[in-house]
Order: structure tokens, then C-alpha cells, then sequence
């Protein structure tokens, strides 16, 4: 991609830790033109951010603020022309059985993960049609939602969390459908349980019996998830779309 005469730009919420770094990593790899917000930054990202300072753009903000989100895909518009690949990766988890969990946790991760998500996909939306393809990056258009694989396995302590998620899966086959004949290809990608900062919580018990019962007997790491963003955000995908693509090790 790094030879291509349009660089794809490549949008991705949540990109100073965890899957969201390492997206943000692979794709400034391969030669896209990137940019990524969180509320606090990271220095891994800042110093990616030195080594590329004409390709990638980072923002401090919080998801849960539709103003801001309109006003950072606006400025990304703005700087790089266009926008070719739309990741919703930021998310929150609060953990708990569901009788003990509080009003304001529910809301923080409706918040984050379902309205931020969307409004974060539609701002994006907006952008890529106004811009549109046809330059050579055209039906390599597309937008991801990081799902995750309790959406459909289920899991006790993580019944909000995994509503989130499933609204998430539910919005790109809609989406999808929505799209297509745009060009534009929507997808779900469900991780398994990741070893980042979001499941360090998980005590050793749990970790074991997550690990025990996949197929591959362990946790997956960030780097074993940015294939199949390589996959679902380049040509050898061009047919795909609507779809929840599982990455877990095997449950
Ligand atoms: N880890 C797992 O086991 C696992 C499994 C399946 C799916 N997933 C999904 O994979 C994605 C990435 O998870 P991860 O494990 O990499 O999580 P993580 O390490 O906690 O990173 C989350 C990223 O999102 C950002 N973020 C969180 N809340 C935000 C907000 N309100 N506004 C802006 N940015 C926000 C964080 O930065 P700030 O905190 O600075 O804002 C950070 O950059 C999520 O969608 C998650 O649900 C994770």
C-alpha cells in the first residue's frame, strides 16, 4: 500500500492502548494515513505520532462527546482530503453481575460503546460520502466495529458489556445492507479475551478457565487481531461484508 498514489487514511477510535495501539501501529506500517483519539494519550502513541508526523494525527477526547466527535472526523477530512477505512475500536467494560451493577456504569458504557460508536461511524459516514471513492482505493472502502465474542457466547459479569456489543454487530449488518451499494463494505470483528489493559481485572481463576475452554487453550494478545483488520481493510475483503468475523482463539 505504501507505493499506492492516494495513501488509504485510515480513522481509529481508541488508539493509545491495547488492540486500538496496535491497529494504529499496522496500519501506519503499511503506509496509511492515520488518526486516532482517546481521552488521555499514551507515550507509545506519542512517540509514534514523532516518528510520523505527516501521517498520523492524534486527538485527546472522550467518546461519550458527540461535538467532539463531529469536530475530530471534521479536522481528519480537513487535513488528509478523505477517509477510506472507519475503526470503532474504543470501548469500556465494567464487570459484575448485573443485580449489583450501578445506573451510572450502565450509562458510561451505553455511552462509550453503543452511541459513541455510532456516532463515531456515522460522522465517518458523512465524510466518505462526501468525498467518495473512485481513485484507485475504490471498493477497499469500509468500516469495522470491534465487537467482541461475548456478544454470542455469553458471559456471567459481562451482560451489559456484551449488550453493547451485540448492538454493535446488530448496527454493521444494518449498515451493511445501508452501504453497500456505496462501495462501502461494514463489518464486525469479535475478538476473544485479549490480554490488554481492559481485561487485567480478570483474576488468575478466570483467566485460566478462558484460557482452558478455547481452542487454542490461551488468551489472545492485540497483535493476534490486527490480521484480520489488514484483511477486512484491504481488496482481498472486497466481497465481504454484513459479517461478524470471529478472532478467539476458538472461544
Ligand atoms: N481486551 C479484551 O479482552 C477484549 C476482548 C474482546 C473485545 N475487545 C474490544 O476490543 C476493543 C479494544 O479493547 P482493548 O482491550 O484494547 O481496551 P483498552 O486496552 O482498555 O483500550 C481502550 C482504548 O479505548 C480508549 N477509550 C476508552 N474509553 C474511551 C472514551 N470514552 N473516549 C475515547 N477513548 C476511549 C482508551 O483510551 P483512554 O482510556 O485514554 O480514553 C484506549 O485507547 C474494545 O472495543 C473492546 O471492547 C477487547
Amino acid at each position: 500500500m505504501a507505493g499506492m498514489p492516494f495513501p488509504p487514511v485510515s480513522v481509529v477510535s481508541g488508539g493509545s492502548r491495547g488492540l486500538g495501539l496496535a491497529i494504529v501501529e499496522h496500519l501506519l506500517g503499511r503506509g496509511d494515513r492515520v488518526a486516532t483519539f482517546s481521552r488521555s494519550g499514551s507515550a507509545e502513541l506519542d512517540a509514534l505520532a514523532a516518528a510520523h508526523p505527516d501521517r498520523l494525527l492524534t486527538a485527546r477526547l472522550d467518546a461519550a462527546d458527540s461535538d467532539a466527535l463531529r469536530g475530530f472526523v471534521a479536522e481528519v477530512a480537513a487535513r488528509f482530503g478523505r477517509i477510506d477505512h472507519c475503526i470503532a475500536n474504543a470501548a469500556i467494560a465494567h464487570e459484575g453481575v448485573l443485580a449489583m451493577m450501578r445506573d451510572d456504569e450502565i450509562d458510561a458504557m451505553l455511552a462509550v460503546n453503543v452511541r459513541g460508536g455510532i456516532i463515531f461511524v456515522r460522522e465517518c459516514v458523512r465524510q466518505m460520502l462526501a468525498t467518495g471513492g473512485g481513485d484507485g482505493n475504490a471498493a477497499t472502502r469500509s468500516i469495522t466495529v470491534v465487537s467482541s465474542v461475548v456478544a454470542e457466547s455469553g458471559s456471567p459479569g459481562l451482560t451489559v458489556y456484551a449488550a453493547t456489543k451485540a448492538a454493535l454487530d446488530g448496527f454493521a449488518r444494518s449498515l451493511a445492507r445501508e452501504l453497500g451499494p456505496r462501495g462501502i463494505r461494514v463489518n464486525s470483528l469479535a475478538p476473544g479475551f485479549l490480554e490488554t489493559d481492559l481485561s487485567a481485572s480478570l483474576s488468575d481463576t478466570n483467566r485460566a478457565r478462558i484460557a482452558g475452554r478455547s481452542a487454542l487453550r490461551r488468551l489472545g494478545q492485540a497483535a493476534d487481531v490486527v490480521g484480520a483488520i489488514e484483511f477486512l481493510t484491504g481488496p482481498q475483503a472486497a466481497f465481504v461484508t454484513g459479517q461478524t468475523i470471529g478472532v478467539d482463539g476458538g472461544r
